[in-house]
C-alpha cells in the first residue's frame, strides 16, 4: 500500500502523476512528492513503524515505495534495499562537554551500508526508478554519492553511470568503481558534472537520481529526520545541525519534523535547524550572514570535497527552513574542519569524514558564540565516514612510538615520552 498521491511544484502549486520529472514545466520551480496524509493518519501509529524493518524502510508510508504502487505483486522485495537507516543516536557527552553543550547527540549515519547517508537517498531513488520502468541508474556525484548509486545499482542488477570531478578522493574512486558501475571522471567540479549530468539525461533514458527523479531522491533524507524522533523516545530535539552541499538533506530533516506533527506521531514543540558549510564552497551560509537571502554561485575551493557544490539546488529552501525555525549558519577554514573530526574522534570515538568535521567545527562556534545554548538538546548529523577522506589528516596523526618488536625498545620509548612531556611542562 502506498500514500503517494503524486508530484506538486513547490512554487505554483501545479499537481503532475509520477513520473521521472523534477521541474514544474510553467515556473521551473522543483517538483516534490506529495501524499495522502489523512490516509497515512488512519493506518499509521508508533507501534505500526516498531513493527517495521530495523532499517529506514520502516518509514515506508512516508516515503515514495513505488514498487507497491506498480502492481507487481512482488511487494517490498522490490525494493533496492542495503540495508540503509536506523543508525545509531548516541549521547555525546565528552563532546558535548568540550563545546559546552550539556545535551548533545550524533546521529552517525557513517554506519550505513556505503558509510554515508546518501544510502538512504538513493534507495528510494533507485526504488521509484525501477517502478519507474528504468534499467540504468546514473548520477553526478561529489563522491559519496557515487558510492552509493554503484553499490545500489549493483545489488539492484541495474546498470550504472556514475560522474564525478576528476579531482576527487581516491577511496571514494576506488570505492565507486569497485561495484562495477561505470565511473565517468570529468575535468571539472562539480558544478561543470552537474551541467553536463543534465544534458546527458535528456539525451539517454536514464535515471539520474539526483535530476529527473530527484523529487524521489531528496525524500529519502526524512527518515533522518524519522529515526531522531523516534529513537529520542518520539520527540523532537531542540536543536539539529547538518552539513549543507546542495541543502537538500537540511530541508528534508526540517520537513519531516512537519510531517510527524501533522500525523500526531510527536507533540508539536518548536525545533531549531542550523546549517554547517566550509568557508571555501560556503553559498548557502554567506546568502544568511549577508542577510540577503540571495544564493550566489561559488567556485568552490576546501577539503571538504563532498560539500563542494558552488551553485545548491535546495540553497533558498535551507535558508527558509533556518530562518523559520530561528536557526543559523555557520562556515569554518579547512584547518577547523580538521580540528573538528580529530574533536569528534578523540571525544567520541567517531571518525567522520570531512564533511563531519565542517558539522562539529560549525557547531563549535555557534555554540561558543551562544547561538546554539547550552541547555538545549542538540543532534549533530555525521554523515560520512573519515576513511573516505584520510588525505585530510594525513601527516597530522600518526604512530606515537616506532619501535623493534623488543620490550626495552618499547620501555626506553615510553620513558623518551615522559621526559618529553615533562620538558613540554616546565
Ligand atoms: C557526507 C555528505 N554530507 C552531506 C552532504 C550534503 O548533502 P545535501 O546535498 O543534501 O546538502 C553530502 C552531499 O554530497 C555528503 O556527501
Ligand atoms: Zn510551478
Amino acid at each position: 500500500m502506498s500514500y503517494v498521491e503524486g508530484l506538486q511544484c513547490r512554487e505554483c502549486g501545479r499537481t503532475y502523476p509520477l513520473a521521472a520529472v523534477h521541474v514544474c514545466e510553467f515556473c521551473f520551480g522543483p517538483l516534490e512528492v506529495t501524499y495522502d496524509y489523512d490516509a497515512i493518519a488512519r493506518d499509521v501509529s508508533h507501534a505500526s513503524i516498531a513493527q517495521g524493518p530495523p532499517s529506514m524502510w520502516r518509514y515506508a508510508p512516508l516515503l515514495p515505495a513505488l514498487t507497491e504502487d506498480a502492481g507487481s505483486g512482488a511487494g517490498p522485495r522490490h525494493r533496492v534495499d542495503l540495508g540503509a537507516g536506523l543508525t545509531p543516536l548516541v549521547p555525546a557527552p565528552r563532546l558535548g562537554e568540550a563545546l559546552g553543550l550539556d545535551d548533545l547527540w550524533i546521529k552517525n549515519d557513517t554506519l550505513n551500508p556505503s558509510n554515508s547517508f546518501k544510502d538512504r537517498v538513493v534507495s528510494v531513488a533507485l526504488t521509484a526508478a525501477r517502478a519507474l520502468g528504468f534499467h540504468t541508474a546514473a548520477c553526478a556525484s561529489t563522491g559519496n554519492l557515487a558510492q552509493s548509486v554503484a553499490a545500489h545499482s549493483a545489488q539492484a542488477g541495474l546498470d550504472s553511470y556514475v560522474f564525478i570531478p576528476s579531482n576527487l578522493e581516491e577511496p571514494k574512486v576506488l570505492g565507486a568503481a569497485i561495484y562495477g558501475t561505470n565511473l565517468v571522471a570529468v575535468k571539472g567540479n562539480y558544478d561543470d558534472v552537474n551541467r553536463l549530468c543534465a544534458e546527458v539525461a535528456g539525451e539517454y533514458g536514464w535515471a539520474f537520481v539526483n535530476v529527473n527523479v530527484r523529487p524521489y531522491y531528496a525524500e529519502g533524507s526524512k527518515t533522518l529526520g524519522f529515526e531522531i524522533a523516534e529513537q529520542l523516545g518520539w520527540s523532537l530535539p531542540d536543536h539539529v545541525i547538518a552539513p549543507m552541499a546542495s541543502g537538500s538533506m537540511l530541508v528534508k530533516i526540517d520537513k519531516a519534523f512537519s510531517e510527524l506533527v501533522k500525523l500526531g506521531l510527536v507533540s508539536e514543540a518548536p525545533w531549531r535547524i542550523s546549517g554547517a558549510q566550509a568557508t571555501g564552497c560556503s553559498p548557502i551560509t554567506a546568502a544568511f550572514k549577508d542577510g540577503s537571502g540571495m544564493v550566489r554561485p561559488v567556485k568552490p575551493s576546501t577539503i571538504a570535497k563532498s560539500l563542494a557544490i558552488g551553485n545548491p539546488a535546495d540553497g533558498y529552501y535551507a535558508l527558509e527552513a533556518v530562518a523559520r525555525t530561528h536557526g543559523a549558519m555557520e562556515d569554518v577554514s579547512d584547518a577547523e574542519i580538521v580540528e573538528g573530526i580529530s574533536l569528534l574522534a578523540r571525544t567520541e570515538g567517531i571518525f567522520a569524514e570531512t564533511a563531519g568535521g565542517v558539522t562539529i567545527a560549525c557547531l563549535r562556534k555557534l555554540a561558543a558564540a551562544g547561538t546554539v545554548e547550552r541547555g538545549e538538546r542538540v543532534v549533530a548529523v555525521i554523515s560520512g565516514l573519515g576513511l573516505k577522506t584520510l588525505d585530510a589528516i594525513a601527516g597530522q596523526v600518526g604512530p606515537a612510538f616506532t619501535i623493534t618488536p623488543a620490550l626495552e625498545d618499547f620501555q626506553s620509548a615510553l620513558e623518551l615520552a615522559a621526559a618529553a612531556r615533562q620538558e613540554a611542562r616546565a
